[in-house]
């Protein structure tokens, strides 16, 4: 987000406790927090500092791959609309169009898809690695450990200023993730594993993975693929998030991108963030029926518990990617049958969107409200859910990772803190 200010704009400060007048910079509507530090009462004060827990209303780096309007409800990436990539765009094009900064030409494309294609298998070393999961352990605690544990399968990834073997890694994650997956799944359902098929595309593939069974060659249904297209296109990426702020922080001790992006997936793992879909399909179904709702919102208003799928730290008045899923679940459920939770969801929503407690707290759908719903439908379990959106978020962790790493103006990430423990103290003779 950018304010609208001039070369020359400035903003004068008056500290009251010594009467000095500080004139700082303004630029694209920030002041520096470094420029504080000036602002002393004498020498051996160490300067001002801001103080943001939560990291609300500061900018940690420049970034030319996403602008969010939180107020008017626009996402682009690289300038496109949310919408019009969603329409006509893949999965792996917008991949392209985050890590390059341009969708990819034809040749472009062809090249791209290829090299995804031809790392999709993962070291049958990863294979045993998820044997020995518990089978009921939940796929997003498998994942954190799957993806972290790959940076000892390729070392070389920790040559993190070589652009080729950044590239290398970058494909190899996006092409693995939905291998790694769909493994998750079949270990924990006591399946077999299905290796992947190269002639299909991206998420034909993925569908292939989960839910291949005797017969010799799968064919994914078109609407079902064409469904999670969108629905990875719509979470590919989301600026300066949880999970992505924690890539970039960890990215800038110069981690590998492997164990970077664990650390991600385990920022995504949370019911705040990327668990949220899972928490609203438990909520869906902890409500069970329409005659139900009224009363599970009165809970919410009372403060029990939060309504799930509802509310942003930067969506006030409507989240883009809730629009543009409600269509795909209405494509969705023409070859599923409709879901009983749908229902219950549209009722949520109607009741919260005229209710003066969320009008109030500007509290709409968010991305997370259908998300779960629509894979639900397709056969997808709930504990699978963020992980669905972790394949998704992957080129975005990936794109961010790499411009944090090329920007000179970035250090090791590290906050500082008030201190409020104790004085200095002694231990007694
Ligand atoms: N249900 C009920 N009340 C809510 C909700 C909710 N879902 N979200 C916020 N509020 C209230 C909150 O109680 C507080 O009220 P008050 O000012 O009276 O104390 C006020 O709204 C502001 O809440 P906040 O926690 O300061 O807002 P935030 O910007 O820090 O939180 C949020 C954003 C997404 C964490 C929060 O809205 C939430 O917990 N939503 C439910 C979880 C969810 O759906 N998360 C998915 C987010 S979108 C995908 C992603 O980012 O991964």
């Amino acid at each position: 987000m950018t304010g609208a200010t001039s070369p020359g704009d400035r903003l004068s400060i008056t500290d009251s406790r010594t009467g000095t007048v500080y004139e700082l910079p303004i630029q694209d509507g920030t002041i520096r927090a470094a420029d504080l530090r000036q602002i002393k009462t004498g020498a051996g004060d160490f300067g001002l500092m801001t103080y943001d827990p939560a990291f609300q209303n500061t900018a940690s780096c420049r970034s030319q791959i996403t602008f969010v309007d939180g107020d008017n409800g626009v996402l682009r990436y690289r300038g496109y609309p949310i919408e019009e990539l969603a329409a006509k765009r893949s999965f792996l094009e917008v991949c392209y169009l985050l890590l390059q900064g341009e969708l990819p030409t034809a040749d472009q494309e062809a090249q791209w898809v290829d090299e995804i294609t031809h790392h999709t298998f993962i070291h049958e070393g990863i294979r045993k690695f998820i044997d020995g999961f518990h089978h009921d352990a939940h796929p997003m605690g498998m994942l954190v450990s799957v993806v972290g544990a790959l940076s000892t399968f390729y070392p070389e990834a920790k040559d993190i200023h070589n652009p080729e073997t950044r590239h290398k890694q970058i494909v190899r994650l996006i092409a693995k993730m939905p291998t790694i997956a769909a493994f998750l799944y079949r270990h924990a359902a006591g399946l077999y594993y299905a290796y992947p098929d190269n002639d299909l595309r991206y998420t034909g593939n993925f569908l292939n993975m989960m839910w291949k069974g005797t017969e010799l060659k799968y064919k994914p249904d078109p609407v079902l693929e064409r469904a999670l297209d969108v629905l990875l296109v719509i979470h590919a990426d989301h600026e300066q998030n949880c999970s992505t702020s924690t890539m970039r922080l960890v990215g800038s001790s110069q981690a590998d991108p492997y164990s970077s992006m664990a650390a991600a997936c385990a920022a995504l793992y949370g019911p705040l963030h990327g668990g949220a879909n899972e928490q609203v399909l438990r909520m869906l179904t902890a409500i069970g029926q329409v005659s139900n709702v009224p009363d599970y919102i009165r809970r919410v208003k009372a403060g029990e518990f939060r309504l799930m799928g509802f509310g942003h730290r930067v969506y006030k008045n409507v989240d883009p990617r809730s629009r543009l899923i409600q269509k795909v679940a209405e494509e969705v459920f023409e070859v599923t049958g409709p879901s009983p939770l749908l229902d219950i969801a549209r009722e949520i929503e109607r009741i919260a969107l005229e209710d003066e407690y969320f009008i109030g707290h500007r509290l709409y759908p968010n991305v997370d409200f259908y998300s779960g719903i629509i894979y639900l439908a397709m056969g997808i379990p709930v504990e699978m859910f963020p992980v669905l959106f972790a394949i998704g978020r992957t080129p975005g962790w990936l794109a961010q990772w790499e411009e944090g790493l090329s920007d000179s103006e970035q250090k090791i990430g590290r906050p500082r803190q008030v201190y409020t423990g104790p004085e200095p103290r002694h231990l007694p003779d």
